[in-house]
């Protein structure tokens, strides 16, 4: 019989329902969709509506919503969306509270029934619940990867494509830190296939850029009245689940646990990783001017002090 790989989605929300519809399409492997008791429905309306599209796109992944966490079994890949966005006006940082408690319980859940998986998060404030999904699973620090940065990079990339009307393809950037107002653009980094991008766009506009990144999740939150961004998130997961399950050892920013690197202990950050087969197989350490690294210390110690506010440390 043919092994199959299995891919679960806590959290059949936007992010979730959207993951699972490119999945599907990319025939990574099969997928479960799960929502809680209380939304009962969402998850296999969702899944089979995904399943009908099957015929047409010409896939033959099977997609399974259910709100019984058993269903997660034996997954290669979980994903956890699970927990409340964003409202207009609110910090990530205060979801930390209600978001704890999902992701620790979802965490545990996840131990008993797929102990061998690799964790995604995508849960807000997802450093901190990267932290509390390494702690509560107890997983080995390679399986459990917070995911922001490939989003947040993503937006960078968008914008500075659009300043200078050249194709996104062609604009290479890195986002490091933390997943809010105090990442950090590496722009010294950042090249048109191979130009600095210094060369190309005035400082004054460079900053506009940087500032517009990390303000990119609230500027989609304040369009949407309500909720946030999902299409580029779930398409942030996809890129990192295609480089585990291909094996493809990508140079991606991920939400990695520390232990010295990048002068940060016990905290989980985003830096840049090698992704494969394992998850994060190595952390990779950029060389950084004075400023940009006082600028990573600044985003560390703004991520360590919403961490210092769980209740399960
Ligand atoms: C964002 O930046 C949802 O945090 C996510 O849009």
């Amino acid at each position: 019989m043919v092994n199959r790989r299995k891919i679960s989605i806590i959290g059949a929300g936007h992010t979730g329902g959207t993951l699972a519809f490119i999945l599907a399409q990319k025939e990574l492997g099969d997928i479960v969709l799960i929502e809680r008791q209380q939304s009962e429905g969402m998850a296999k309306r969702k899944a089979l509506d995904i399943l009908e599209s099957g015929p047409i796109w010409g896939f033959d992944t099977s997609v399974h919503g259910s709100v019984n966490i058993e269903a997660i079994k034996d997954s290669d890949i979980v994903v956890m969306t699970a927990g409340i966005p964003r409202k207009s006006g609110m910090t990530r940082e205060e979801l930390v509270q209600t978001n704890e408690q999902i992701v620790r319980e979802t965490a545990l859940q996840i131990a008993t029934y797929a102990p061998h998986s690799i964790i995604i998060v995508l849960t807000n404030p997802v450093d901190v619940m990267t932290y509390t999904a390494f702690k509560a699973s107890g997983f080995p620090k390679e399986r459990i990867i917070g995911q922001s940065g490939i989003l947040d990079a993503a937006r960078y990339r968008t914008f500075i494509a659009q300043e200078l009307n050249v194709s996104v393809k062609d604009v290479n950037g890195f986002v490091l830190g933390g997943h809010g107002d105090t990442m950090l653009p590496l722009i010294n980094n950042t090249h048109i296939n191979g130009i600095p991008v210094k060369h190309l766009i005035s400082e004054e506009k460079i900053d506009q850029i940087v500032e517009r990144t990390r303000k990119g999740g609230a500027e989609i939150v304040a369009l949407l009245g309500q909720g946030s961004a999902y299409y580029a998130p779930a398409t942030a997961i996809y890129e990192t689940i295609d480089a585990i399950f291909n094996d493809r050892k990508r140079l991606l920013p991920s939400i990695a646990y520390l232990e010295g690197e990048y002068g940060c202990s016990d905290i989980c950050f985003g830096v840049p990783t090698i992704i494969g087969y394992q998850g994060i197989e190595k952390i990779i350490e950029v060389d950084m001017n004075n400023d940009e690294y006082q600028q990573l210390q600044h985003s560390a110690q703004a991520v360590s002090e919403v961490k210092n506010s769980l209740k399960f440390k």
